[in-house]
């Protein structure tokens, strides 16, 4: 069947399509249909189902006979360890952390927060959440103590699973500190926290609150499979919105797998048995879906990658794990291919290495520019396929789907809408814009299975967040057009989200920071174009009136405070002082005015500014940090 079959099979009976895709599934009880409409354009998938997500992932294929294959390798050239875990292994290891934690009174619907690095036992804290039909949600280890509380408070977790550290290259990244103050400062309080306890680093535990990860499963009962039903919610992943309370994204459990199952074959081309690798981070969407669930639904092997693109130890680190662990689909961000070109442009590393495994790689998190696609393509000889999703979607949404049919490729463009999506641009008044015209980008409701529901306990925000400018359809918050063919390319985001190194982050989150700072003002946080990393935050900052203080002494301060409130991920090291900021007559700050000013890009002086001569300054100080070069 070609790409057109299958989407037009799903466009003329999207039940029968999601029906028969939900059959490669494992149901307690089955679905008696699809979709479920709850009016008011809230829909939900698979609803009267039974079914449990662990089950499909891990013991059906123990079940199958499949229980001595690798399920998980562990790859970490920072502490120069390998290890591989089977599939029974896995299933054994994950029903005594389940067991363990229902000892402690972790239930079905129960929430557990979970702050790990790269290392197996993540995946199987998921897991093990997954067959209590609890409702983990999982931090990324490179947010700060005041990230993690806010999501403890959003998230009223019952139990908190961390590890003692992580290891970022030439650092010891301290979680237990970063936890203990996050339990401070949360008004929620977890019953319990669970410590994995590495060897880098053994962390204090707090008498009464806190469990080693083996001591606390000591003699308990594993626990089974608890099936739960199809619209109970698997997991809530945090991502950025426009300020910087996070969205909870909601994830339901059958469309969950349904989907994810799906793609692996038809997107990721993959069959099971083979070994695929997305080298992100659990903390992402992309680790949840395509480090842990879909993998292991599918019944692939999967890697967990702890390591960089580049200097653990070398540019060749890629291409070293797709060799020696013969992988066959390669899933990346475009930022890791940049840093790696920088270091390697002529791909010496790469002809080091017999990487006949390798079929395809993926790149998704952020434009895919030409320039590392090409070079990527003459490297590797093998197709290099952007693709765009969101957190929201959590799989592949505009792709080029290698697994039904390689597509024409065309550079700038991650393809065609899969199964599920139908794809406009509208304008501002919601009128449908033609082919090559620059817009909205959104989805015709409902969206397909897999994708969120609602957000959590923000039932109005995910309303007025994606549904309300334009009725009818999901926004997307991305600008772009779509061609004569139908291949759409996505050019920039409609809100405050930036794009750093492949991790959305949220340029109001740092405004509300800065803000907090005793001397500044105002100020406005900007996303300007950076050659490795996609975008870098920049701050600019008014100062109090008598605020008798040195420029660049506030600059290190804000620095600093970024780095403490948001974390490191925030990657926030520019800021300058101005006299004033540029805005409309009613007040607005010209944020997009100064982007281009700042890219060098073409920019017309707004109808509305307030004083022109502002931007002056504004251009000044941008050319004191190396940008906008006339
Ligand atoms: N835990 C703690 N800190 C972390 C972290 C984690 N899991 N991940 C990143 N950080 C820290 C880094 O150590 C760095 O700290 P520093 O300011 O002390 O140097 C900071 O956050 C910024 O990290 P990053 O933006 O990743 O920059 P980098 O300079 O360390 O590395 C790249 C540059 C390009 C190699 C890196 O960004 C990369 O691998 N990008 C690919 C991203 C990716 O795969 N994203 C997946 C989304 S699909
Ligand atoms: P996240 O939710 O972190 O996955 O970020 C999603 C956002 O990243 C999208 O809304 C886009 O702005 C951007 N993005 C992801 N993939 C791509 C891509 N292939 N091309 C362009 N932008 C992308």
């Amino acid at each position: 069947m070609s790409y057109q079959d299958v989407y037009n099979g799903w466009k003329n009976d999207p039940e029968a399509f999601w029906m028969q895709a939900a059959d490669a599934i494992d149901w307690d009880t089955p679905p008696s249909k699809a979709l479920f409409d709850k009016g008011d354009h809230m829909y939900e998938w698979f609803s009267d189902a039974k079914v449990n997500t662990c089950w499909n992932a891990v013991d059906r294929h123990v079940e199958a006979g499949r229980g001595e294959q690798t399920a998980i390798i562990h790859d970490s050239p920072i502490t120069h360890s390998k290890r591989e875990i089977s599939y029974v292994e896995l299933r054994n290891r994950v029903a005594s952390l389940a067991g363990a934690l229902r000892a402690k009174g972790v239930e079905k619907g129960d929430r557990v927060i979970i702050y790990m690095p790269m290392i197996p036992e993540a995946l199987e804290a998921m897991l093990a959440c997954a067959r209590l039909g609890a409702i983990h949600s999982v931090v990324f280890g490179g947010f700060a103590a005041n990230e993690l509380a806010v999501r403890i408070d959003d998230a009223k977790p019952k139990a908190i699973i961390a590890a003692s550290c992580g290891l970022e290259p030439g650092r010891v990244v301290h979680y237990k500190p970063l936890l203990d103050g996050a339990v401070d400062l949360a008004t929620h309080k977890p019953d319990f926290c669970v410590i994995f306890q590495r060897e880098q680093e053994v962390a204090q535990l707090v008498e009464g609150r806190d469990f080693n990860w083996h001591g606390f499963q000591y003699g308990v009962e594993p626990a089974e499979c608890v099936p739960v039903e199809g619209n109970h919610p698997a997991y809530i992943l945090y991502t950025s919105g426009t300020t910087g309370q996070p969205k909870g994204v909601v994830r339901h459990t059958a469309g969950h797998l349904v989907a994810l199952n799906w793609t692996m074959k038809n997107v990721f081309n993959v069959d099971p048995g083979d070994v695929f690798w997305a080298a992100s981070d659990v903390g992402w969407v992309v680790g949840h879906s395509y480090i842990t669930y879909a993998p292991l639904i599918h019944g692939n092997t999967t890697i967990v990658f702890e390591g960089k693109p580049v200097g653990t130890p070398d540019a060749g680190t890629f291409w070293r794990v797709i060799s020696e662990h013969n992988v066959k689909t390669f899933f990346t961000a475009p930022t890791a291919f940049r840093a790696v070109k920088r270091e390697d442009p002529k791909g010496d590393l790469v002809k080091q290495y017999d990487l006949s495994c390798l079929d395809q790689v993926f790149l998704a998190g952020e434009r895919a520019d030409p320039d590392t696609i090409m070079w990527a393509q003459d490297q590797l000889k093998k197709p290099i396929i952007d693709h765009w999703w969101q957190t929201e979607l959590g799989y592949p949404a505009i792709c080029n789907p290698v697994g039904i049919e390689l597509l024409p490729v065309k550079l700038g463009s991650p393809s065609l809408p899969m199964p599920g999506y139908d794809m406009k641009v509208l304008d501002e008044g919601g009128n449908e814009l033609p082919a090559g015209e620059l817009g909205a980008i959104v989805s015709k409701l409902p969206l397909p299975p897999g994708t969120l529901p609602t957000l959590w306990n923000a039932e109005d925000r995910f309303k007025k967040s994606y549904l309300t400018n334009f009725p009818g359809y999901y926004e997307t918050g991305d600008a772009g057009m779509i061609d004569e063919d139908g291949y759409i390319y996505i050019m920039a985001r409609t809100d405050d989200v930036i794009n750093v190194a492949g991790h959305r982050l949220s340029t109001g989150g740092m405004e509300e920071v800065l803000a907090g700072h005793p001397d500044v003002a105002e100020c406005a946080v900007i996303g300007v174009a950076d050659q490795l990393k996609g975008q870098m935050p920049v701050g600019f900052l008014c100062l109090n009136a008598g605020a008798d203080r040195n420029n660049s002494d506030v600059v290190k301060e804000v620095v600093k405070l970024v780095r403490e409130k948001i974390g490191p991920v925030a990657a926030f090291k520019l800021a300058v002082v101005v006299d004033r900021l540029p805005k409309t007559r009613s007040g607005k700050i010209l944020r997009g005015t100064m982007v281009s000013i700042a890219d060098g890009t073409e920019w017309k002086m707004p109808a509305t500014i307030d004083d022109p001569v502002i931007l002056d300054e504004i251009t000044e100080a941008l050319q004191s940090l190396g940008y906008a070069k006339a």
